[in-house]
C-alpha cells in the first residue's frame, strides 16, 4: 500500500479526516507519519490515538529559517513517503523542498484559488463582499497557493456570517474533498497538465 505522510500546524481536523477515511476503508492508503512545526499541536494527539508515528520540529528552536526547513527536509526524505499532505500546515515552504518533491505535495486551502490565497482566506472572502467561497486542494508548486487545483468545492456566503461561522461551513467541505484528493493522487488517477489536472 502507498504512504502519504502529513504537515499540519494546529487543530488537525483535515488530518483527522483522513484518519477517519483510512479507517472507514474510502482511502486505501497509509499515513507514515505526522510532522508538525508546532509542539502543542493538537494534531499530535489525533496521531498518537491512531497510531501514527509524529515528528515535532519546533520552528522556534531554530537558530534561523533555513536551518529549520534543512531539517524539515530530511525529515521529509525519512519519511519514504510517495506524499505530503499539508493539512493546515501554516508556513510557505521554500523553493528547495518544492522542488525535492515535484508534484508530490498537495495543500488544502478555504477559498476558491486562485481568489483570497494566503492568510485568513474566509476573512478575505468576507471582506470583499463575495456570494459564494468555498475550498480547494491543489499541488504545490513555488507560489503561495499557485499550484494546479486538484479538487473545489462551493459553499454560500451568508449575509450574516462572521469569520468563525464561514470557517466552519467550508472546513465541512474541506473535510470531503481532501480524502478524495488523497485517494486520487494514491490511485494514480491525476495527470498534470500544464496548469489543469484531469482525473481518470
Ligand atoms: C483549514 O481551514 C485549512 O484549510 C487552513 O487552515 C485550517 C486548518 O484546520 N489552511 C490554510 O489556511 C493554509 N493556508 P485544521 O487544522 O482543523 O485542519
Amino acid at each position: 500500500m502507498k504512504g502519504f505522510a502529513v504537515m499540519a500546524s494546529g487543530r488537525g481536523s483535515n488530518f483527522q479526516a483522513l484518519i477517519d477515511a483510512m479507517k472507514e476503508g474510502t482511502l486505501p492508503a497509509c499515513c507514515l507519519r505526522l510532522i508538525t512545526d508546532n509542539p502543542s499541536a493538537y494534531a499530535i494527539e489525533r496521531a498518537e490515538k491512531a497510531g501514527i508515528p509524529v515528528t515535532v520540529l519546533d520552528y522556534a528552536s531554530y537558530p534561523d529559517r533555513s536551518a529549520y526547513e534543512q531539517a524539515l527536509l530530511r525529515e521529509m526524505r525519512a519519511t519514504g513517503a510517495d506524499l505530503f499532505v499539508l493539512a493546515g500546515y501554516m508556513r510557505i515552504l521554500d523553493r528547495e523542498i518544492v522542488e525535492a518533491f515535484p508534484r508530490r505535495i498537495l495543500n488544502i486551502h478555504p477559498a476558491l484559488l486562485p481568489s483570497f490565497p494566503g492568510l485568513h482566506a474566509q476573512r478575505q472572502a468576507l471582506e470583499h463582499g463575495v456570494r459564494v467561497s468555498g475550498c480547494s486542494v491543489h499541488l504545490v508548486d513555488s507560489g503561495t497557493d499557485t499550484g494546479p487545483i486538484i479538487l473545489q468545492r462551493c459553499v454560500r456566503v451568508e449575509q450574516d456570517d462572521t469569520e468563525e461561522s464561514l470557517a466552519d461551513r467550508i472546513l465541512e467541505e474541506e473535510h470531503r474533498i481532501l480524502p478524495e484528493a488523497v485517494r486520487l493522487f494514491m490511485e494514480g488517477r491525476l495527470n498534470v497538465q500544464g496548469r489543469r489536472v484531469r482525473i481518470r
